[in-house]
């Protein structure tokens, strides 16, 4: 008889101790292939239990890398700090690094860690966790797409997300930025499961930030088609909705990202429908997934560097007057 092969634990440092930590903290305890070594955060409440312990804990993510040889660092840190915080844990050790949505909030930081390419290997260590791209509805909807072709191109989309920070006040604009920062990322990459996307068309931001209209070109099937995505914070409550129209056919699906359904539909019939035992908490169902699918030594092209430049340029880009 053979002895089993031991597998050492993939080494997790946490970086940022907030909201989404802890959708991090409760995906990454149910894997048994993870030990949390550390947490980074300069508020001094944020110590975290892990499986029964107290992980070490640093005000300083430099500090926990002089201590530590972590395998992957996850950072869950306000959007202004995600590319500084990058370039150190590529410096200063050998980890991966997961980096929250968005990976960085501006073309220069981008280009900043281009500039690092050739010193450290960006493109192998460098993972976004674009998380709305791993929604159960998306994934739904993304299969009956490559199921039936024969329904032809997307020609539409409308996606509408709404967030309730206008409770937050100016602290949510220190951790997203902007409506259009935080929701789009989401919605871009939420479409590039369906659609190669071409370049945003026009961009409206308004409220001071806390919304914007911004229309983005796609291919589908190689024809040419139009998103139209609204975000907004001005709201009590969380709702995210897409609809994708495929114009030749009649044929519309529609997902609601807040609740994790879905149907298609043509004129007065139903042709799909999708939904769930309501037992996985939303965002739990957005980030197993992604962690399964980043620690299977294969991750998908959507959590890669190259798929956050091009988001990022799309996401940056302001289009011409026309
Ligand atoms: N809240 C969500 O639902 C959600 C979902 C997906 C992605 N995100 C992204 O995750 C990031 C964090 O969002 P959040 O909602 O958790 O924000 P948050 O403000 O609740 O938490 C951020 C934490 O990072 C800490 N921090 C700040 N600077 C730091 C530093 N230099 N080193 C270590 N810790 C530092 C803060 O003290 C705070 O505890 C943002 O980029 C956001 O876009 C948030």
């Amino acid at each position: 008889m053979t002895n089993p092969v031991r597998v050492e634990p993939v080494r997790v440092g946490l970086v940022g101790v907030g909201i989404i930590a802890e959708t991090h903290l409760a995906v990454l305890a149910e894997r048994l292939d993870v030990q949390l070594e550390f947490t980074v955060d300069p508020r001094p409440a944020a110590h975290v239990e892990f499986r029964g312990r107290t992980p070490s804990h640093y005000r300083d993510l430099a500090l926990a890398l002089d201590d530590h040889q972590p395998d992957l660092v996850v950072l869950a840190t306000p959007t202004e700090t995600h590319a500084e915080l990058t370039e150190l844990t590529l410096l200063r050790s050998a980890a991966r690094v997961l980096v929250e949505k968005p990976l960085v909030h501006d073309r220069a930081a981008l280009a900043g860690l281009y500039d690092l390419d050739g010193k450290v290997d960006v493109c192998g260590r460098v993972f976004t966790a674009h998380h709305f791209a791993f929604s159960p509805e998306v994934d739904w909807a993304a299969e009956l797409l490559a199921d039936h072709p024969d329904w032809g191109p997307v020609t539409t989309i409308t996606s509408a997300f709404y967030d309730p920070y206008v409770l937050r006040g100016s602290e949510a604009f220190a951790s997203y930025v902007s409506s259009w920062t935080d929701s789009g990322v989401n919605q871009l990459s939420m479409l590039t499961r369906f659609v190669e996307l071409t370049g945003l068309t026009s961009a409206q931001q308004m409220d001071g930030g806390a919304s914007a209209w911004c229309t983005v070109g796609f291919r589908s099937q190689g024809e040419i088609g139009s998103a139209r995505l609204r975000s907004s914070w001005l709201t009590g409550s969380s709702s995210k909705e897409s609809s994708l129209v495929f114009g030749r056919s009649g044929v519309e699906v529609w997902i609601d990202h807040t609740a994790m359904t879905g149907f298609a539909a043509r004129d007065g019939e139903l042709l799909a429908s999708f939904g769930s035992d309501g037992r996985t908490a939303r965002k739990v169902a957005h980030y197993r997934p992604l962690y399964a699918n980043l620690l299977s030594g294969r991750p998908d092209p959507v959590l890669g560097f190259d798929a956050a430049a091009t988001i990022t340029a799309i996401h940056h880009t302001v289009p011409r007057e026309r």
